[in-house]
């Protein structure tokens, strides 16, 4: 059988590896793939975002199967395409793909089916929104409806802040047209928990709940990144919040996208934060989150491609999604100056960081200079994940890893996981 998988990060290492443990698959197509992908898949230099480059792959090569990974390609239809040739897909289609694609389509959907999350309003004209902010409730949490990298969300403390948000989205457009229009929302406070779950748009199964590190600096200070490591299972998602969000946000979510006629097929990510009301929705993504998959793809102990057909096919009441009672760290090591400007092309030596017990190291930002040698070729670059049957083990392992990694620049947080050792100490 033969496998695209769209993609070039440290997620979609994760899922060209846990595909390649089934037998039946021969050759994975990775588009574009990086430098630690091409030891297990094709890597072919086709972007993901170049849906006509990956439709005509996908044609000539007669795939089997394709997992379309990024929000970008899904976003424009890269499913809708494939599938009318015939190709089976993990993954939403355009339509479906809104509910990460426009805040405001995610955001009707939740007040509509009343589904928990917080209060907004949504601007479509600069000066309402401006007006607005000028008698607000502080702090408030201002929002590009489309998709930002990840950019599209200010928290702001003071009216300027919230008055130079706006104008930075709608005037200057700063993100072209994902701030034509904005979502301005209350500020929540609580930690939060990501939580990934398989659904075929009628059954949703969540796979093994993480925590994410989103900022730059040690202690959660500095600059908003992509994902600075993550931690699975997240020790504050008891079974009874598991209950609650399985009760009052995940299947009323699916029955919502299917009653609006777009059901959800794919890896839908429910990024959450556990207020002192409950459980509330703080954003949708339609995919694989970036670095949660790094730590919740090694714990799943079900084969991975067979779930995803069930997915494609609709049948994933019958498919177990099973996961180990253990515990997974992943620690990003990262370019001198991410998430602003960063050198490429920088020399990397892993040292025995594949040699640690229990380690695994994810390839983000790499790639295979023209001698073949490997170098960085991204902000994120390499993911050291540990496995181990307790958390503390796990990071002590991602860490001996990580330490191994020499690059000009390199820098990593030193506490990935530390806040959630600490919440389960209390907890037990
Ligand atoms: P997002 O890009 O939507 O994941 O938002 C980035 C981060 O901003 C989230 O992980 C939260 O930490 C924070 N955030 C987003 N919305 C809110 C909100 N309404 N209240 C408090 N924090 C928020
Ligand atoms: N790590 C957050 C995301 O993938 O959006």
């Amino acid at each position: 059988m033969d496998i695209l998988v769209i993609g070039g990060g440290g997620r979609e290492h994760a899922i060209v590896e846990k595909l390649r443990q089934n037998p039946e698959v021969e050759t994975i197509y990775a588009l574009p793939g990086n430098g630690g992908i091409a030891a297990q898949a094709q890597c072919v230099d086709i972007k993901a975002t170049d849906i006509e480059g990956i439709v005509g792959f996908a044609q000539s090569h007669k795939v089997d199967f394709a997992v379309v990974a990024p929000d970008d390609p899904l976003a424009l239809g890269a499913v809708d395409r494939l599938e009318a040739l015939g190709i089976p897909c993990f993954g939403p289609n355009k339509a479906a793909a809104r509910i990460e694609a426009s805040k405001v389509f995610a955001k009707g959907l939740m007040e509509k089916y009343h589904i928990p999350t917080a209060k907004c309003r949504v601007f479509h004209q600069a000066q309402e929104a401006l007006n607005y902010v000028d008698s607000c409730p502080l702090p408030t949490v201002v929002k590009a409806d489309g998709l930002a990298l990840g950019k599209g969300v200010l928290i702001c403390q003071t009216r300027e802040e919230a008055r130079e948000a706006v104008q930075a989205m709608m005037v200057d457009k700063r993100f072209g047209d994902s701030g034509s229009r904005v979502v301005v929302e209350e500020f929540l406070q609580g930690p939060e928990v990501s939580v990934l779950a398989f659904t075929d748009g009628k059954t949703i199964k969540p796979m093994v709940s993480s925590m994410d590190h989103k900022r730059a600096g040690d202690g959660d200070t500095g600059l908003n990144t992509g994902g600075m490591g993550t931690i699975a299972p997240n020790p504050l998602y008891t079974p009874e919040i598991a209950q609650r969000c399985m009760e009052e946000i995940f299947l009323p979510t699916i029955r919502a996208m299917a009653q609006e006629g777009c059901p959800f097929k794919g890896c839908l990510y429910f990024g959450l934060m556990l207020t002192q009301d409950g459980p509330k929705v703080i954003e949708y993504n339609c995919r694989f989150g970036d670095p949660e998959t790094q730590v919740v793809l090694p714990l799943m102990t079900s084969d991975l491609l067979s779930v995803m057909q069930a997915v494609a096919a609709g049948n994933l009441a019958d498919t177990p999604v099973e996961f180990s009672k253990g515990a997974a760290c992943c620690v990003m090591v990262v370019s001198g100056g991410y998430p602003g400007a960063y050198a490429k092309g920088k020399a990397i030596d892993v040292g025995g960081a594949e040699q640690v017990p229990g380690a695994t190291l994810y390839h983000s930002g790499t790639a295979l200079d023209a001698q073949g040698r490997l170098v960085t070729a991204g902000g994120r670059v390499l993911g050291a994940c540990g496995v181990g049957p307790t958390l503390e083990q796990a990071i002590h392992t991602a860490y001996q890893a990580a330490e191994q990694i020499r690059f000009q620049g390199a820098f990593m947080r030193r506490d990935i996981g530390k806040k959630a050792l600490e919440l389960a100490r209390l907890q037990a």
